[in-house]
């Protein structure tokens, strides 16, 4: 059957290898001419978080590079973003009055800064927007607004998706069969990957591993994958090895058991390192090449993200007709 197959990307940060390995890898491989993908940037969820415009658009660009050079291909999959789609935020503000408060009062996120704010001993809802709060009703509205039924998302999202299910059903309950039930699509055997310090890759720890960088920057951080003080020569352990944890991450197989190998015949720091830098740099050339030729042409990414919002924008606003129509908002006659 022909799934409709739809996920968001927050616009905050620049993406690393982390978010290649374990979010943009796996998603694209749901790109395929049988399905129908959607993939979009969710600049309007990016603005909860972050309140500087230049990083805001800095991320958005940057997004749109890694996705587009790790090859969503938009002759195949839609890409677009959120914010051009109107409809996506008028939609929102529809389901905001059939979503139970309740329902996010529940929400993790939300309850994860209110303990925050207690153990702080501060007022519980200090810094908390009604952004934050409703955020799962505009991640809803991304989902709904385009009949999506399979969305891949981490764990982290599950509840989420539990939330749409539900302000959907309400809808339909309350004013009939509109929106599609959607699922979600855990990767379960996503890998956390590790970073430069064996903690999880992330920017907040000063970590990563960039994705979009020329050789020698890709060089020099892998030169800084934290090991210890072992002497070439001496056998080496893979396990608990951070720079091992970090290459079996991408490495296929027969290149793991090769370097499982090479640690027990005591292979040098500088020279495995060597080895991880090139392998690395192999699977990192073709998506090197492809954002360098973006860079320069910031305009051909503007044009591919227009005209994906051209593609699905009459879809959304005939589902909005629709839905306007129903709750008793059109034409007086
Ligand atoms: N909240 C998601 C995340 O942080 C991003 C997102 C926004 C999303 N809207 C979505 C994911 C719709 C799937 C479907 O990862």
């Amino acid at each position: 059957m022909n799934e409709r197959i739809l996920t968001g990307i927050t616009t905050t940060g620049i993406p690393h290898l982390g978010n290649f390995l374990g979010a943009i890898k796996p998603a694209l491989e749901f790109q395929s001419t049988d399905n129908d993908t959607y993939f979009f940037l969710a600049d309007y969820h990016s603005i909860i978080k972050q309140q500087d415009p230049n990083l805001i658009i800095e991320s958005v660009k940057s997004v749109a590079m890694a996705w587009l050079a790790s090859g969503l291909d938009p002759n195949v999959s839609k890409i677009y973003r959120q914010s051009d789609i109107p409809e996506i935020t008028e939609l929102q503000w529809i389901l905001n009055c059939v979503t139970a408060k309740g329902l996010m009062n529940r929400s993790h996120a939300y309850k994860d800064a209110v303990a925050k704010n207690i153990e702080l001993n501060a007022d519980e809802d200090k810094s908390i927007t009604m952004g934050l709060f409703s955020y799962p009703v505009l991640m809803s509205a991304d989902i709904l607004m385009f009949n999506a039924n399979k969305v891949p998302v981490g764990n982290d999202q599950l509840q989420h998706l539990e939330m749409t299910r539900d302000i959907a059903l309400r809808f339909n309950h309350i004013y009939g069969e509109t929106f599609v039930i959607p699922e979600a699509i855990v990767n379960e055997d996503t890998k956390i990957i590790p970073g430069l310090d064996g903690r999880k890759m992330s920017k907040s720890y000063g970590n990563i591993i960039p994705l979009l960088s020329d050789e020698k920057t890709l060089n020099k951080a892998i030169k800084k994958i934290v090991t210890n003080s072992l002497e070439p020569g001496e056998p080496k352990e893979y396990e608990n090895c951070n720079l091992f944890n970090i290459f079996s991450s991408f490495a296929d197989d027969q290149a793991v058991n090769n370097m499982k190998q090479a640690y027990a015949e005591g292979i040098g720091w500088g020279d495995a390192k060597e080895q991880v830098f090139s392998y690395l740099n192999q699977i990192i050339l073709p998506i090197r090449e492809k954002y360098f030729e973006l860079l320069d042409s910031p305009s051909e990414i503007e044009e591919i993200l227009i005209s994906g919002a051209g593609k699905v924008r009459p879809q959304a606003s005939e589902l909005l007709s629709e839905i306007k129509d129903k709750i008793g908002i059109r034409t007086i006659s």
